[in-house]
């Protein structure tokens, strides 16, 4: 298992979470065994085609995963209703959700989600403003700046939204919060290098991961890029 392990700083640890939204759905255990000795989380995309406009997993795909990996399950639920599958998440396997901020019900979700022992995290798509996260800061675990529209792995990653990250780890700072700031969406081991820089430090890429020929490889290279960036910065 690699992160880059920041215990002895107050800076938070680094961490690529591989999405196995690009991964073969015919053989999930084994794209998940294969990038398993590079990290301690996989990122699980749920979609219900209303939210989002695509379909991927439920409970029972999470469930069967949850027999060949201890990795820290990563639950993104980019769905219209998840206070009804919090609780079949959380007995399938799930160790952290994150619910999007769109969805409204927010606090709920949150005390739903705490009641339930998941890890907490609370997402915001790219044209949601930081305003919209910002009450929720000292209540979540981990904060997830959407880098592309959700619904489709493969899209090119959204500069634009660096500012908020950067805004939300700058609260998060302000505050003593020991807060993850989670990006996700056309990552890879360029664009890791603007969003460490920003202030984020988990990691999720699926294609950049998934589509390549050695996914391992992959998951340490954007790792290392990002170690790079936190140690010294590009010139
Ligand atoms: C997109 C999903 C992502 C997706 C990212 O809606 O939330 O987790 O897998 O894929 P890449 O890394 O290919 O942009
Ligand atoms: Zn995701």
């Amino acid at each position: 298992m690699t992160t880059v392990d920041t215990a002895t700083t107050d800076a938070p640890t680094l961490r690529v979470a591989p999405s196995i939204l690009s991964a073969d759905f015919g053989s999930l255990a084994d794209a998940v065994g294969r990038v398993t000795p590079g990290t301690d989380w996989l990122h699980l995309d749920v979609m219900d085609g209303h939210f989002v406009p695509n379909l991927t997993i439920g409970p029972p795909v999470v469930a069967s995963l949850r027999s060949h990996s201890e990795l820290f399950f990563d639950t993104h639920l980019m769905i219209t209703d998840p206070a009804k599958y919090l609780e079949p998440f959380r007995d399938a396997g799930s160790d952290g959700c994150t619910v999007h901020v769109e969805v409204g019900e927010t606090a709920a979700l949150i005390d739903r989600m705490r009641q339930l022992g998941l890890r907490v995290g609370l997402a915001a798509n790219p044209d949601t403003p930081f305003e919209a996260l910002e009450p929720f800061l000292d209540q979540v675990d981990l904060v997830l700046c959407m880098t592309v529209f959700p619904g489709f792995g493969g899209q090119s990653f959204i500069a634009d939204v660096l500012p908020k990250i950067a805004r939300v780890r700058a609260a998060a700072d302000a505050a003593g919060l020991d807060l993850d700031v989670e990006v996700d969406g056309g990552i890879d081991g360029r664009t890791v290098v603007d969003v460490t820089r920003a202030g984020a430090n988990v990691f999720v890429a699926g294609s950049a991961v998934f589509n390549r020929e050695d996914p391992l490889a992959a998951v340490q290279g954007i790792l290392a890029a990002a170690a790079d960036e936190r140690a010294g910065g590009t010139p």
